[in-house]
């Protein structure tokens, strides 16, 4: 198993959901720990229960201090921690621009509604008040709006009659709780998935001159437009449970160059020939610029010459 991402909880108050990341961090197969527990409040209950779960806890209040100064004390202690993510739990403070900046992409946020419904406070009486059939939460990146940020994952909660905005948030909550360690998790290990592969690999060749993207038996494979195909993305093709970019190499003996060099990484495809090669995506610690590198030098293999020249005088500037 690889080594769990290191999660930092920031909360306010009670600390409920940092409480269910808490206990479903107890599992031996979550793919994250909580590493700190820090609060804008250091009376917040929920720094007590941290703590009492053997958790490194900080608390401090923010009055008096400046938002960017405040954020950076707390971004020290993230820091120290050795966090490689945020979770906001209940944390009822505006963050600066600064602080968003340095935890852009690694810093996820609970929010009681279905945004994008109901940004702000009072989401509960505002669905009653909509007559709503449905509230529920929503777990989002922190961009630097408020409850703005690519949405991950949402519960519906159904809305009963005769609901108050009190009993309607105590039914969110348990919804919430469920919701936020399920998608964290899967955030946190979202590199090794199949489907966040292939957007990597597609967001790289499509930006190539003249590049589209086919299926061809069975595999989304990458090609130049009406001419030859550059990239093929393989996963558990015929059941062999293998996550692989097969690329055409650039010198006739490099093929068994590159797998004897890395054999856990590189191999021979089947049916293609010794002049691709099959790069493993799913061993881990994938290192994209190389990737990048290996698709660029790919499509030069097959480009014609009038798109290789306007490459080189694009790569000249
Ligand atoms: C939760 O319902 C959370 O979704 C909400 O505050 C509550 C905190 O409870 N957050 C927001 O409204 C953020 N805009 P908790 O401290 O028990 O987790």
């Amino acid at each position: 198993m690889m080594a769990k991402a290191r999660v930092a909880v920031l909360i306010s108050g009670r600390g409920s959901n940092m409480a269910a990341l808490l206990y479903a961090a107890k599992a031996h197969s979550c793919p994250y720990e909580i590493v700190l527990v820090a609060a804008n409040d250091p009376a917040a209950p929920g720094l007590v229960l941290a703590a009492a779960e053997g958790i490194a806890t900080f608390g401090q209040s923010h009055k008096g201090l400046k938002r960017a100064e405040f954020d950076s004390i707390i971004d020290a202690q993230l820091r120290a921690a050795g966090a490689d993510y945020v979770a906001l739990a209940g944390y009822m403070r505006l963050l600066s621009p600064e602080f968003v900046r340095a935890w852009e992409g690694r810093m996820l946020n609970i929010h009681p509604s279905l945004l994008p419904k109901y940004k702000g406070l009072d989401t509960h009486q505002r669905a009653i008040d909509a007559g709503d059939s449905h509230a529920g939460c929503s777990v989002h990146i922190v961009t630097a709006e408020l409850d703005d940020g690519p949405v991950l994952a949402q519960t519906p909660v159904a809305i009963l009659p005769g609901d108050s905005a009190d009993s309607l948030a105590a039914r969110i909550l348990i919804a919430e709780h469920q919701l936020y360690s399920r998608t964290l998790a899967a955030f946190v290990t979202r590199e090794q998935q199949p489907e966040w592969m292939l957007n990597r690999v597609r967001e790289i060749a499509l930006a190539l001159p003249q590049a589209d993207e086919v299926i061809s038996h069975g595999m989304p494979c990458f090609g130049i437009e009406k001419g030859k195909k550059f990239a093929w993305f393989t996963r558990d093709h015929h059941g062999d449970g293998v996550v692989a970019l097969l690329v055409k190499t650039t010198a006739p003996d490099e093929q068994a160059t590159l797998i004897e060099a890395d054999p856990d990484r590189y191999y021979r495809p089947a049916y293609f020939g010794d002049d691709w090669v099959g790069i493993r995506l799913d061993r881990g610690a994938n290192d994209w610029d190389h990737i990048g590198d290996r698709l660029r030098a790919s499509w030069r293999q097959v480009a014609p010459k009038k798109l290789l020249g306007l490459m080189d005088i694009a790569d000249q500037f």
